[in-house]
């Protein structure tokens, strides 16, 4: 009896010591309960300590700025919904203060964005001056290269799209003599066979850098015999490429809208179409009874996650840190990543919500980051080569599904000698 009075004393001294009669600050609840939430869930998030929103623009790289201005206009949360399907505003409004008409004259306003805009590389320059426009003419078309394939069974299983320059003829005949074949195209492993379409993506020819020879007259003749140039109205420089891929989905989507898978590459490297073929038709989730769906977030390649811009001013990739801040999101590398024709579509829409950036692969990985959707890695993209070793035995070819860099020469041998049975390695 004692004993408990005195346990109950020292608990009570204890207590009263232990208080302090200062006000001290609410603490927040530990966690955040949404409303609906069920309030005996363990596994509710924590509250936020900080908005988890940014609200100052990033300090400094011109293209952060722009996407980050973009970002906010196209965030589906803080957008204004009565307007409905309201295009992004452009960003020469915000930032020239203009009346914002997406003229494709070269803006200067854009240089006095960069303080280091004078001693940065010319092709860096040339990039900045034109960043705002998009809408390029097309000066050779093709608008009837799907025409009739309208049917379940005709349209194109794969459409590839191949960046090339006015002055590679020879690459272009290479590919359509071998991998880049137009018409039915037979499995490798299999015996059915598929529609496959292939058209080159061109701009002007670069004639700044130094004189070359006209050959506009030779791409017309060329135009005319294989129907399968697409040629716009800028000119063809590395810093450019991004454009191919922008006005490519436009096309896409007036004059192929039925492909089911799209290649994009460059036209040094080997496909193995066949082989290609049967791995695209094993990626179509089945549905009810017989219907086949192709994936809207579908995209393989050799992926590459992590990477840093070049800072060297000499590289042929350098992005100076006044114009883009911060990691590359992963991207497929540029030499050749397959993706389905829904993806397409999508990409092609949230583009207008993404800055044009340099880098075509890169720009790529922008816009999959905004969509949410991962590129994945597939073993069979050697866009760095194959083992030195390797490279004259056909046995080493029978994983891959491509290989960089193979000269006009290198892809007739290597069809020829890929088309013996591969099955004795
Ligand atoms: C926003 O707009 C779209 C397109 O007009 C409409 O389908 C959607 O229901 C709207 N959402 C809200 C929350 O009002
Ligand atoms: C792009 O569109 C703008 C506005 O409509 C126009 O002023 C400009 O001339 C167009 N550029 C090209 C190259 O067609
Ligand atoms: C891209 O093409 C446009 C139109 O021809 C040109 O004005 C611009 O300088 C080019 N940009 C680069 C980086 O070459």
């Amino acid at each position: 009896m004692m004993s408990h009075l005195l346990v109950y004393i020292m608990v009570t001294i204890f207590v009263a010591m232990s208080y302090t009669p200062e006000p001290k600050p609410v603490p927040l609840p530990l966690h955040f309960i949404a409303p609906g939430a069920s309030t005996n869930s363990g596994a509710l998030a924590s509250h936020p300590l900080h908005a988890f929103w940014n609200l100052h623009l990033v300090e400094g790289a011109l293209w952060n700025r722009l996407q980050h201005l973009k970002d906010r206009e196209n965030n589906p949360i803080l957008r204004d919904n009565t307007t409905g399907g309201r295009g992004p505003a452009t960003e020469s409004t915000s930032m020239h203060g203009n009346d914002g008409s997406p003229s494709c004259k070269p803006d200067h306003l854009w240089a006095s964005h960069l303080p280091d805009f004078n001693t940065m590389p010319e092709q860096m320059k040339y990039f900045v001056l034109s960043m705002h426009c998009r809408n390029y003419t097309l000066l050779m078309n093709q608008p009837d290269l799907c025409k009739g394939q309208d049917t379940k069974a005709d349209a194109p299983l794969l459409f590839m799209a191949i960046k090339s320059q006015v002055g590679n003829f020879e690459n272009r005949q290479a590919i359509r003599e071998t991998w880049g074949r137009t018409g039915w195209v037979q499995e490798e492993a299999g015996v059915e066979r598929w529609q496959v379409r292939t058209v080159f993506l061109l701009g002007r020819q670069d004639i700044t850098t130094g004189p070359h020879p006209d050959l506009e007259a030779l791409l017309q003749l060329e135009s005319s015999l294989h129907k399968d140039i697409l040629q716009w109205d800028f000119r063809d420089t590395f810093f450019n490429l991004t454009l191919k891929d922008v006005l490519f989905w436009d096309w896409l989507s007036v004059h192929c809208p039925q492909a089911h898978f799209i290649f994009k590459g460059d036209d040094d490297v080997f496909v193995r179409t066949g082989a290609l073929l049967d791995y695209l038709n094993g990626q179509y989730t089945p549905l009810q009874g017989t219907t086949k769906k192709v994936r809207d977030d579908f995209l393989v390649g050799d992926v590459i996650t992590n990477a840093w811009p070049s800072r060297q001013p000499t590289a042929k990739y350098y992005i100076p840190e006044s114009f883009y801040k911060g990691v590359y999101p992963a991207y497929a590398g540029g030499g050749g990543v397959v993706y389905s024709a829904a993806l397409a579509r999508r990409l092609r829409a949230v583009s207008q919500w993404v800055s044009l950036f340099p880098i075509d692969d890169v720009y790529m990985g922008m816009c999959l980051q905004r969509l949410g959707v991962s590129p994945s890695d597939h073993p069979g993209f050697f866009t760095f080569d194959l083992p030195e070793a390797n490279r004259d035995k056909p046995c080493a070819y029978r994983k891959v599904l491509l290989v960089h860099k193979r000269s006009p020469k290198e892809m007739l041998t290597l069809w020829r000698d890929l088309k013996a049975p591969l099955a004795e390695c």
